[in-house]
């Protein structure tokens, strides 16, 4: 019974607070400290203009990244982002998963590599800084030549190891298309 008044009281105080136009548009301070860049999708959709070097990549990750991901990406203390084998296939021994033996698309990884990392600093790169790491992740897992740039045309159209791997129940594939590619 408390429940059910206390839910009544409460949407009577957010009907009021519309109709009477309660609240505060966020400030620009606090809005900046949110994320509201777009996300990446599997298609490409929301990649910034700029382009990656592997060279560039490898140079950033030693300085940002090798510290806890290994000098290599073979992990330790944190996550393993070199892969071996490559790919994971459902016949392979478990293995720690890693970018090129996991992940479906390569896009994602840009996405979240933008948006999560170096894990203690998030959102401290430059797009352009995010593109060099991700050429040198693609190629550190045999996935892309050490001279292919890497940019809003190229990056959708590398072709991951393990993307025959991702299995979406077709309900998903329905409500959100844009989740995977065909
Ligand atoms: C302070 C330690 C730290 C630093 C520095 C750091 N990371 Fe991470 N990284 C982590 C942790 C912890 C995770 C796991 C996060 C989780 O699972 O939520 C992670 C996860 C990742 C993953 C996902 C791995 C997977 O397959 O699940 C990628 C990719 C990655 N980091 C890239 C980078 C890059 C690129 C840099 C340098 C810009 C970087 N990280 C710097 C700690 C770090």
């Amino acid at each position: 019974m408390a429940k059910k008044v206390f839910f009544v009281v409460a949407l009577l105080g957010l009907a009021l607070g519309a109709r009477y136009g309660l609240g505060t548009p966020i400030s620009e301070e606090l809005a900046a400290q949110y994320d509201l860049r777009p996300v990446v999708l599997p298609d490409g959709r929301g990649l910034p203009p700029g382009e990656g070097k592997v060279a560039e990549g490898e140079r950033i990750y030693a300085e940002k990244c090798a510290s806890c991901h290994g000098a290599r990406g073979e992990g330790y203390p944190f996550n393993r982002l070199v892969a071996e084998p490559f790919p994971i296939t459902p016949d392979t021994e478990p293995v720690e998963y890693a970018i090129g033996n996991y992940w479906p698309y390569a896009t994602t990884l840009y996405d979240y590599i933008r948006r999560a990392m170096p894990f203690g600093a998030p959102g401290t790169l430059t797009d352009e800084e995010v593109y060099h790491l991700v050429a040198f992740l693609l190629y550190m897992n045999g996935i892309i030549e050490a001279d292919e740039p890497i940019n809003q045309k190229t990056l959708p159209q590398v072709r991951m190891p393990a993307r025959e791997l991702l299995d979406v129940d077709p309900e998903t594939k329905r409500r959100f298309p844009w989740l995977t590619l065909p």
